[in-house]
């Protein structure tokens, strides 16, 4: 961590806001992906899944990415407001992160225990397991699906916070974050 605080009025730096959009972007790809893969036609399933397969793992890179980086840059101070508000934020953004590690190791660990491959593009990665008994995955399966339940509520209430900054308090905090600033 470096020592001085950045000041309230400084934007996000640019890898900090393209990691933070990106992936916002991917986790609410991977979630209607994982919600809607049985309502793909049969052809199309198989395709469904590995894309919503290969999302997550590029999601695991790119939060290994994002906290290298988060840990040897600090944010900008966060404005003036209530400690309560304060630590609120900081336990909405750990647990943010948590979840966002959570949420796809616990696929991981799903397509793994299923026997299943990984079919990344450019190259794949073979079944590392023998397929573990349904009875043995299938929690596994459900951990999976209501930690991403929690981290798309999480994030929901997240962006009203932000929203409530920008159009409630006027003060920067939503701008701070956004891009071409
Ligand atoms: C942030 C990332 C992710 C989100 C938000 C997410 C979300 C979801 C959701 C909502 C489902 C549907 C739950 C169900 O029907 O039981 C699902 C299913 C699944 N996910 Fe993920 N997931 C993510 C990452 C991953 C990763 C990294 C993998 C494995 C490499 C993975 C593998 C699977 C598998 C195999 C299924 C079951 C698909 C099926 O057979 O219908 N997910 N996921
Ligand atoms: C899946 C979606 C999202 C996730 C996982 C997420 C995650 C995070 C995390 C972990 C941080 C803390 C960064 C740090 O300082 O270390 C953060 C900051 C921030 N996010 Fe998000 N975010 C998401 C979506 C959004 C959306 C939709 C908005 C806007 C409507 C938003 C606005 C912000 C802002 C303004 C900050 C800076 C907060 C501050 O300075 O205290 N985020 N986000």
């Amino acid at each position: 961590m470096t020592s001085a605080p950045i000041p309230a009025s400084e934007s996000y730096a640019p890898i900090a806001k393209f990691l933070h959009w990106s992936m916002a972007l991917l986790i609410v790809l991977a979630f209607l992906l994982g919600l809607t893969i049985d309502a793909f036609p049969s052809t199309w399933k198989g395709a469904a899944i590995e894309s919503h397969k290969a999302i997550g793992v590029l999601l695991i890179v790119l939060l290994i990415a994002r906290c290298s980086w988060r840990l040897a840059h600090r944010p900008p101070e966060p404005e003036a407001s209530s400690p309560l508000l304060a630590a609120a934020a900081r336990l909405g953004h750990a647990g943010l992160y948590g979840l966002m590690l959570v949420v796809p190791a616990l696929g991981l660990l799903y397509a793994i225990k299923r026997g299943q491959g990984l079919d990344l593009g450019l190259f794949s990665i073979p079944p590392l397991a023998m397929p573990a008994p349904r009875a043995e995955t299938r929690p596994i399966r459900e951990w999976h699906e209501w930690a991403s339940y929690m981290l798309i509520a999480l994030a929901v209430l997240h962006a009203v916070a932000a929203l409530w900054h920008h159009l409630v308090r006027g003060d920067q905090t939503l701008r701070r974050m956004l891009p071409l600033r």
